[in-house]
């Protein structure tokens, strides 16, 4: 285990009701911070309160957005353990993600360490019920003091912790998707695949204008030719079309989704056929129009499995599986959600138990 110091919190914090959790509003008491310094490397890693912290005015990440991010869960089982679920893929997706905004690279292990160190200490805080769990917000920011525009010299790594309900307001019922004509979010060599700030930041116009019009969500096109699924704001997108899972493969500007890999490994486990591949959306309205379009389904951290229930593009609008939750995302979702709280089997080595209460 990483050797660091622990500060407590004089007064823990009140539990939510594990009912009205929704998504992302509450913290735990406690936050793991490491900084980074060039010719000192990534130091003095350390669990503190939960609490605001200084930042100049200055600070780089504030202006050029050299900002990287994860997102990562923890689930109470039945009797009381908590199973941390494919943390050491998130870990290396962070510093892949940290390669291509010019954060220098962590330590993945020391990552993983500290971050057992943090759930350890806020353990009380993993919410029980089913469909609620703990998301990980691990998270590096770029702080030299500096305006003009370079690599800066020293990061801070943070950790926070959430209790959190589903990600969807809808919960698992089916979303109804604009597909997207008019803004584009990522093109390939640029930043499309890393989890960075400015990817949420280039969604959110495109997506207050879909709210308007009444859908929970945008599905990209590519950037070049407007015509290649991409990914949904929040999520990976997988289509079943005459039974066979196809999936946009990972081109350089969509991201690499730890619960779509999981998808296509059960699927595949299923003996299911699966595909990625370059998918045309004219592609998935003529397979509807046909009578091939089974399922549609995102899949995300923070999203699980979320079916799809309608697309619209251009003014057309199909209905998929008449806007019902198809039988293969539900059984992707009872397996994906079995295997991470602890009532299915984890043959693929996904599961950690890190802590019993
Ligand atoms: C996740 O699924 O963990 C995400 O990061 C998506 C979203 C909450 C930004």
């Amino acid at each position: 285990m990483v050797d660091m110091a622990i500060t407590k919190v004089k007064t823990p914090g009140t539990l939510p009701d594990v009912d009205k959790l929704g998504f992302g509003q509450y913290f735990t008491d406690h936050m793991f911070v490491m900084d980074y310094a060039t010719g000192k490397g990534w130091h003095s890693p350390r669990i503190v309160p939960y609490e605001q912290f200084e930042l100049s005015p200055a600070a780089m990440v504030l202006h050029y957005g050299q900002a990287i991010f994860e997102g990562m869960k923890a689930f109470r089982t039945e009797d009381g353990r908590i199973n941390l679920f494919r943390a050491k893929d998130n870990f290396r997706r962070l510093n892949r993600s940290a390669e291509l905004v010019c954060i220098p690279q962590m330590d993945e292990k020391v990552l993983h360490d500290a971050l057992i160190q943090l759930i350890e200490t806020d353990k009380r805080w993993v919410p029980g019920k089913v469909g609620t769990s703990l998301y990980i917000r691990p998270f590096a920011i770029a702080t030299d003091p500096f305006v003009g525009v370079k690599v800066s010299d020293t990061y801070k790594l943070f950790f926070i912790l959430s209790p959190v309900g589903a990600y969807y307001a809808a919960g698992f019922n089916p979303v109804n998707i604009k597909v997207e004509d008019k803004y584009v979010r990522a093109v390939k060599g640029g930043l499309g695949e890393a989890k960075t700030a400015a990817n949420y930041a280039a969604s959110l116009k495109a997506q207050i204008e879909a709210k308007k019009e009444g859908f929970a969500q945008v599905l990209w096109l590519d950037a070049v030719e407007r015509k290649y699924i991409e990914e949904v704001g929040t999520m990976n997108i997988l289509f079943k079309i005459k039974g066979e899972i196809v999936t946009p493969a990972l081109n350089g500007s969509i991201l690499h989704g730890i619960t779509r890999d999981s998808v296509l490994q059960l699927a595949r486990d299923w003996g299911v056929k699966v595909t990625e591949r370059r998918i045309a959306i004219d592609e998935v309205f003529e397979a509807h129009a046909k009578g091939e379009l089974e399922e549609v389904f995102g899949s995300g951290t923070a999203a699980v499995i979320s079916p799809v229930g309608e697309l619209s593009w251009k003014g057309q609008k199909i209905v998929i599986n008449n806007n019902k939750t198809g039988p293969f995302a539900q059984k992707m979702f009872d397996h994906v959600a079995g295997i991470q709280y602890g009532k299915i089997q984890d043959k693929f080595g996904w599961v950690e138990t890190i802590a019993k209460v």
